[in-house]
């Protein structure tokens, strides 16, 4: 098996590499977005022929929540024009798509973890690039899977865990939101679940199924922050504020708890609970 991995350098195409040498079966390309820009079809197929790929992980996205309110040309190129450039090249080569949407498809307006059938409702420029992006995958009948995820963060890259870890160090005090609630996503864990998924996929056929994928548990961001500090041993005092406390250009879901009964019968895959994977990370970060 030939797999591209789109968007190596991030989040989860890092983490896809850390653990790629125990899936010896596949063999991995990994293209950082200047080895293959997803927006560029010729560019994408010209590198897919060259190196016989029959399988891509999507780990490339517009992913700056806020930034996207003011970016809509440059998040709807990525997140849909990118994803129909997949679609067409795996078309004419018969080949499998794992791709990685998101938990701010939903509004929030749920009490009780959102299933894959549930009505969508993004409230930002974000999520409806991203939603566009699965819409495209479902109606083109390829062999694809797309799963979505929230609150991602990883030893590699920027993120929550990050920016609290490096304010926590700074401040005595952090007010972190307390009324947004949702499941902190540690992105080897993500990893992992994506290619056990392609590892499997040929007993499965399935041609555009929507999974939901998370750790397990939930928490607001200030328990996810609360965490981060008890587990860093790191001397700061977070306190609990309000969404409308602080401002910010993306209006989020205040609640996004993903269901994940599909994903694990489907594909017998056992999930850590957050608090668990976020030690995990912890201690890699600490390790550096
Ligand atoms: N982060 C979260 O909290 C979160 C939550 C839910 C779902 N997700 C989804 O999970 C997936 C992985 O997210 P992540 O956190 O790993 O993202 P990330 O760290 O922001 O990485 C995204 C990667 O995509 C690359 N990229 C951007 N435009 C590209 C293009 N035109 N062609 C090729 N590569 C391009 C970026 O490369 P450059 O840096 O070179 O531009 C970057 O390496 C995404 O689909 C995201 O929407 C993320």
């Amino acid at each position: 098996m030939n797999v591209l991995i789109t968007g190596a350098s991030g989040q989860l195409g890092s983490e896809v590499a850390s653990i790629s040498s125990l899936y010896p079966t596949m063999n991995f390309f990994f293209a950082t977005s200047k080895i293959v820009d997803i927006c560029n079809f010729n560019e994408l197929e010209s590198y897919v022929l060259q190196n016989n790929i029959d399988s891509i992980i999507n780990c490339a996205a517009y992913t700056q929540v806020d930034k996207a309110e003011e970016e809509f040309d440059a998040a709807e190129k990525v997140n849909s024009v990118g994803v129909a450039n997949l679609v067409k090249v795996l078309k004419n080569r018969n080949g499998k798509l794992i791709h990685i949407s998101t938990d701010y498809v939903f509004d929030g307006k749920n009490y009780i973890p959102y299933k894959e059938s549930d009505l969508t409702n993004p409230l930002g420029v974000y999520g409806r690039t991203k939603l566009k992006g699965e819409e495209i995958i479902i109606d083109s009948d390829i062999n694809a899977i797309i799963i979505r995820t929230s609150w991602l963060y990883s030893e590699f890259g920027n993120n929550f865990v990050k920016t609290m870890l490096r304010l926590g160090g700074e401040r005595e005090t952090l007010g972190v939101i307390a009324d947004q609630v949702g499941t902190p996503t540690n992105a080897k864990d993500l990893a992992y679940t994506c290619l056990e998924i392609l590892s499997n996929y040929d007993q499965l056929n399935k041609k555009g199924s929507i999974y939901h994928y998370s750790n397990e548990g939930a928490a607001s961001w200030y328990d996810f922050a609360t965490a981060i500090m008890e587990f860093s041993k790191t001397d700061c005092n977070v306190l609990p504020i309000e969404t409308k406390d602080y401002q910010t250009l993306a209006e989020r879901p205040p609640y996004s708890i993903l269901n994940k009964s599909n994903i694990k019968s489907d594909f017998d895959v056992s999930i850590l609970n957050w608090r668990a994977s976020l030690k995990k990370c912890i201690k890699k970060i600490e390790k550096k």
